[in-house]
C-alpha cells in the first residue's frame, strides 16, 4: 500500500464528522486544525498539499483564507483548498466570490464520499504539478548563502550560462541595468569556478578617485609618491589566484585603460614606483550598466580593451521582464527579513502582488528589496498593501511625470557629481573636463546643492 497522503482539515465547527473516518479509511492522514496558527503550524511542518476547509456560510472567512492561501502565506509550498459548506449558503454572493477566488473545488454538505475523494485526489495532483513547475531550480544553488533566485525562463537560461562560464577561465563582461544582480552573478561565477578558494576582489571603478585609482589597482612601493609611507598591494595583486571583479568598467579613466589592457595581455603588473614586473594570475569579470558599445563608438572606451574583456558575455534581464519572479523574489526577501519572530505581518495582499507585477522597476531587484523592507517596517496590517510598498501611485517616484527641464537638471547635476568624483573634487580640473568656467561650475553646484569636502 502506498504511504498516506497528508490532508489538512480546517473546521471551526466543533462537531466531529463521520467524514474524517471515511477520509482516513481512504488513505488520507487527516490533520485537524481549528485556528489559523494551528493550520499554519501544520502547513509549515508537514508535507501537506491539500486542505479541506469547512465554511459555516455566515462568518466572513476572507481574512482566514488570506492567511492560509499560497499566494499570501509565508510558507513556501503550494496548497490546493477544497471547500465544504451548507447548501443554502451558496445564495450569498460574497461567499460565491470567495469560493471562486480561493478554492480548487467545493462540496455541499452532506458531502458525497466518492465525489469528495475524487476531488481531493485531483487537488493533490494539481498541487503537485504547480510545485514541480514553480519550484524547479528556484535558485542557482540552494546551498548558497547569497542565493540568486529566479524561475523565469530568462533567469534559468542565465543560471545555465553562469555554470558554463564558471568552468573556464576567460574574461567575462556582465551587462544589465542598475540593481539587476551583476555583482551577485560575478560572485556566483567565482564561487562555482576552480578559483573559489582564492579571493574574490570587487573594485568599483566609478567610485575610486582619479588620483588614487592607479595605485589602488596596481599597488605602490614605499616612497613612490608623497604620502606613500608603506608598500601597498593593489586590488589586482590581491586577487592572485582568484577573481577580480571590475564593476562599472565604463568609468575607468582612459589613461588607466591602457594599463589594464597590458595586464590582460601579459598577465603582469608593475606597482607604482617600481619597474619590477609581477606575474598575477587573476580571472577578470567586468560589469557595466552603461551602454559600453556606445562608449567604444564615441572613443571613450578603448576598443582593444573592450574585446579583451568581452570574450564571454552575460546579460542580466531587467526585473520587469522576469514575469512571476517579481512575486517569488518579494516572498523570498519577505522570508529573509522576517527574523524578529513576531510574525506580525503574514505576507502580501493580492493587490500588492498585482501592483508589484505592474510596476516598471527602474531600480530592479535592489528597488524591490528596499520596498519590501520598508513595507515590513511601515505596514500596520496583517498583509502588505500596495500603499505600504509605495506602489499605490501616490508616492511612486517612477510614475512621477518629469518635465524636460527637470530631466535636464537631473542629468546636469549627475554629470557634475560624477566629474567631481573622478577629479577627486578638483574644481578647476572638473570645470575643464565639463567644458565650463569655474564660476559657472560654482554657480551650478550651488543651484544643485552639491558640496565638496
Ligand atoms: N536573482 C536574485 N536573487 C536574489 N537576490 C538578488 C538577485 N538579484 C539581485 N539580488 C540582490 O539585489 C541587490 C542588488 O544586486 P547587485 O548589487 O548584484 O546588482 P548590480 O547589478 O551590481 O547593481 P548596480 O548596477 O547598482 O551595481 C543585492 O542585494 C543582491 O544580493
Ligand atoms: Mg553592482
Amino acid at each position: 500500500m502506498s504511504a498516506a497522503r497528508n490532508l489538512l482539515f480546517y473546521q471551526t465547527d466543533p462537531q466531529p464528522l463521520p467524514l474524517i473516518d471515511q477520509l482516513s479509511a481512504a488513505g488520507w492522514a487527516v490533520h485537524l486544525a481549528d485556528t489559523v496558527p494551528d493550520a499554519v503550524e501544520l502547513l509549515n511542518h508537514q508535507e501537506i498539499k491539500v486542505g479541506l476547509f469547512q465554511l459555516d456560510g455566515t462568518a466572513d472567512c476572507t481574512d482566514t483564507l488570506n492567511q492560509l492561501h499560497p499566494m499570501n502565506g509565508t510558507f513556501r509550498q503550494h496548497v490546493e483548498w477544497v471547500a465544504l459548506l451548507p447548501i443554502d449558503s451558496l445564495a450569498a454572493e460574497p461567499l460565491r466570490k470567495c469560493i471562486a477566488d480561493y478554492f480548487y473545488d467545493y462540496h455541499t454538505l452532506p458531502a458525497d464520499r466518492d465525489r469528495l475523494l475524487f476531488s481531493l485526489g485531483h487537488a493533490y495532483g494539481m498541487a503537485d504539478m504547480v510545485r514541480a513547475l514553480t519550484q524547479q531550480h528556484p535558485t542557482i544553488d540552494d546551498e548558497q548563502e547569497d542565493e540568486m533566485v529566479g524561475t523565469s525562463t530568462s533567469m534559468q537560461a542565465l543560471f545555465q550560462q553562469i555554470r558554463k562560464v564558471a568552468s573556464v577561465d576567460a574574461p567575462v563582461l556582465i551587462t544589465g541595468e542598475s540593481g539587476t544582480g551583476k555583482e551577485l552573478a560575478a560572485s556566483a561565477i567565482h564561487e562555482r569556478s576552480s578559483r573559489h578558494e582564492a579571493p574574490f576582489v570587487a573594485v568599483n571603478c566609478g567610485a575610486l578617485p582619479a588620483s588614487l585609482i592607479q595605485s589602488e589597482l596596481f599597488g605602490h612601493e614605499k616612497g613612490a609618491f608623497t604620502g606613500a609611507h608603506e608598500r601597498k598591494i593593489g586590488f589586482i595583486e590581491a586577487a592572485q589566484g582568484g577573481t577580480l571583479f571590475l564593476d562599472e568598467i565604463g568609468d575607468l579613466p582612459h589613461e588607466l585603460q591602457i594599463n589594464l589592457l597590458r595586464f590582460l595581455q601579459e598577465g603582469t603588473i608593475e606597482r607604482v614606483g617600481s619597474r619590477e614586473k609581477l606575474y598575477v594570475d587573476a580571472r577578470i569579470v567586468a560589469a557595466t550598466h552603461v551602454d559600453i558599445d556606445l562608449a567604444v563608438k564615441e572613443k571613450r572606451f578603448r576598443e582593444d580593451l573592450y574585446y579583451r574583456l568581452n570574450v564571454l558575455s552575460l546579460q542580466i534581464p531587467p526585473l520587469r521582464e522576469r514575469g512571476d519572479d517579481v512575486s517569488i523574489l518579494a516572498k523570498y526577501f519577505f522570508k529573509k527579513f522576517s527574523t524578529d519572530g513576531s510574525n506580525r505581518i503574514k505576507g502580501f495582499s493580492d493587490a500588492a502582488i498585482k501592483a508589484m507585477k505592474n510596476h516598471e522597476w527602474p531600480g530592479n531587484v535592489r528597488e524591490l528589496i528596499n520596498r519590501v523592507r520598508r513595507a515590513m517596517v511601515m505596514s500596520d496590517k496583517r498583509f502588505i498593501t500596495p500603499a505600504d510598498l509605495g506602489l499605490d501611485g501616490r508616492n511612486d517616484p517612477s510614475v512621477k511625470l518629469m518635465t524636460l527641464d527637470e530631466a535636464r537638471s537631473d542629468a546636469e547635476a549627475e554629470a557634475i557629481r560624477k566629474c567631481l568624483r573622478r577629479t577627486d573634487n578638483n574644481i578647476s580640473q572638473a570645470a575643464r573636463n565639463l567644458g565650463i568656467s569655474r564660476v559657472t561650475l560654482y554657480r551650478l553646484m550651488e543651484k544643485y546643492e552639491i558640496r565638496v569636502t
